[in-house]
């Protein structure tokens, strides 16, 4: 089916995982997609998120080359594992500009063009954003906050058409889980309270095709929202 004709797309963090299988995704759905990454990719845009004007860049870029914006997918993200009393300053402000900050400044360089064809926005967030997850504080503050950010900007633009949506995944098979250390001696009974009671990890592809759905016209009614892949962990 492609219910992407016609659409033009910009996917931030599509070097790899989650990002990387949206936009092979959204290309098989008949979009044509622009892939940003802080890291190189043949054809794509090198945007890092937490810089406005890297931002701006890429949309411009995006313009430049497809003359319009319908979607933009926010994938761009970063972990870190570690005690409260172990968090450092830099970690702190590292994992919420990138994940929070860059989300809103991609979002906020895209809007204009978004006006223009009445388009959506799928933001990345996460289980740990709904559901308290150990040794993961600043990761979970800067998820909830983008689902803070995505009803708030829904609510805003919805007089506009501009649709704002967000995913939770659970944990998803991809680098980001295993570059993920947990703290020596960290209490795995804490840590059940986000797995899946349907077991197993979820697979990128089944994130790309939930970013699939609520970023076409089939979700025309659908906005603020945020769409759980956890297997029943939020539950
Ligand atoms: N893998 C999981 O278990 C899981 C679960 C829930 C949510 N998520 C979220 O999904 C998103 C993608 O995760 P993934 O598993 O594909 O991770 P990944 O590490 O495979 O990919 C993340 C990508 O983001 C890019 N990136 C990092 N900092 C950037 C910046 N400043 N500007 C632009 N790009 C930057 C990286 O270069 C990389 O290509 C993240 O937001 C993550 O928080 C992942």
């Amino acid at each position: 089916m492609e219910r992407l004709e016609n659409k033009v797309a910009l996917v931030s963090g599509a070097a790899s995982g989650i990002g990387a299988a949206v936009v092979d995704r959204l290309v098989e759905e008949g979009a044509t997609v622009v892939a940003a990454d802080i890291a190189e990719i043949e054809d794509g845009v090198i945007c890092d998120v937490t810089d406005p004007e890297s931002c701006a860049a890429a949309i411009a870029e995006t313009l430049e080359r497809h003359a319009q914006l319908d979607i933009l997918v926010n994938v761009a993200g970063i972990g870190a594992g570690n005690r409260i009393e172990d968090v450092t300053p830099q970690e702190w402000r590292k994992l919420i500009e990138v994940n929070l900050t860059g989300t809103f400044f991609l979002s906020q360089a895209a809007l204009p063009a978004l006006l223009e064809t009445t388009g959506a926005i799928v933001n990345m967030a996460s289980l740990s954003g709904i559901r308290g997850t150990p040794y993961n504080a600043a990761y979970s503050a800067s998820k909830g906050g983008v689902i803070a950010l995505t009803k708030s900007m829904a609510v805003e633009l919805a007089s506009t058409g501009v649709r704002v949506n967000a995913v939770c995944p659970g944990a998803v098979n991809t680098p980001f889980l295993s570059d993920y250390h947990l703290p020596e001696d960290a209490d795995m009974t804490l840590l059940q309270r986000s797995m899946s009671p349907m077991g197993g990890l979820v697979e990128a592809v089944e994130v790309a095709a939930a970013v699939a759905y609520l970023a076409s016209d089939e979700a025309a009614s659908v906005s603020g929202t945020t769409l759980e892949i956890d297997g029943a962990a939020s539950a």
